[in-house]
């Protein structure tokens, strides 16, 4: 049961708020599961988790607003103050630091006048830190409303920033043909699609490049019976079985499960169509 009786919006805005959250939440068997989408609906909304959003997200899945900012603030993709139209994130995690992300995030901060998570007095960028985006053979990357920026160094990243305050179209190096806003983006992410996702090169030639040339090569992963076999460890035929380690034993660890979890392992097909993919 919710634990709010506040009606937190009014008028059309409640109107189009209670229509889509209808539709997101029909999209699962407990309506509560709704919750991370019509977090980002309520941040198209209003450009970020305000306290109305909130309150409408508790009432709406029947939750406490406790609950619901226990979700809000785990997740960094939920704003918890006003965002700026665009969300300039540069990524300094391992790879892309070594390769510039550092200093492609220092000298935006100083150029912007604006650390980690602020935004700039005219309201356009929201700078941020943030982490690998699976793009690291294009290193450094920086992410504007999450898409992506490759191969970026300190001058073009401050161009790109400075078009965007300008008012210019600016687009990314990969993907989708322009940056959408901020809350146009929270809006896709909250699952109502603008039609854009299929726009532009998603995988790029750097990576493309090792499928390609372990296709040329005839090169294909070892079977699980020749990788165990490679590794000098027990092959099919003419070797003792396995023993399992005695618990607390010099092989054993209490972290290792004894069988890969259900629901799919490494080894699960993924549904992908790998002849599509060149
Ligand atoms: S480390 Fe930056 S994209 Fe992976």
């Amino acid at each position: 049961m919710a634990s709010t009786t506040y009606e937190p919006y009014e008028g059309a805005k409640l109107e189009r708020l209670e229509r889509d959250a209808a539709a997101a939440t029909a999209r699962y068997p407990d309506p509560r599961s709704a919750l991370l989408p019509l977090l980002h609906l309520v941040q198209s909304e209003d450009g970020y988790v305000s306290p109305d959003g909130i309150a409408f997200c508790a009432r709406t899945l029947a939750l406490s607003t406790a609950e619901v900012s226990a979700v809000a603030t785990f997740y960094t993709q939920y704003k918890r103050h006003p965002n700026g139209e665009y969300t300039v994130g540069v990524c300094t995690n391992t790879l892309c630091a070594v390769m510039g992300g550092d200093a492609i995030y220092d000298e935006l901060s100083e150029h912007l006048g604006v650390g980690h998570d602020e935004t700039t007095e005219d309201g356009k960028v929201t700078l941020e830190r943030v982490e690998c985006n699976a793009a690291c053979d294009y290193a450094p990357v920086m992410m504007v409303n999450w898409e992506f920026f490759d191969n970026q160094t300190p001058d073009s990243a401050k161009q790109v920033v400075d078009r965007l305050r300008a008012g210019e179209q600016v687009a990314p190096t990969r993907g989708a043909s322009s940056v959408c806003s901020f809350k146009a983006m929270s809006r896709v992410l909250a699952g109502f699609h603008d039609g854009r996702a299929d726009e532009g090169v998603g995988a790029g030639e750097p990576t493309l490049v090792g499928r390609r040339l372990a296709r040329e090569q005839g090169w294909e992963a070892p079977s699980q019976s020749s990788a165990g076999a490679a590794d000098g460890g027990p092959s099919a035929a003419g070797q003792d079985a396995p023993v399992a380690p005695e618990a607390g034993g010099e092989q054993s660890s209490v972290d290792t499960p004894s069988a890969p979890p259900s629901g799919g392992t490494s080894d699960t097909t993924t549904g992908r169509d790998a002849s599509k993919e060149t």
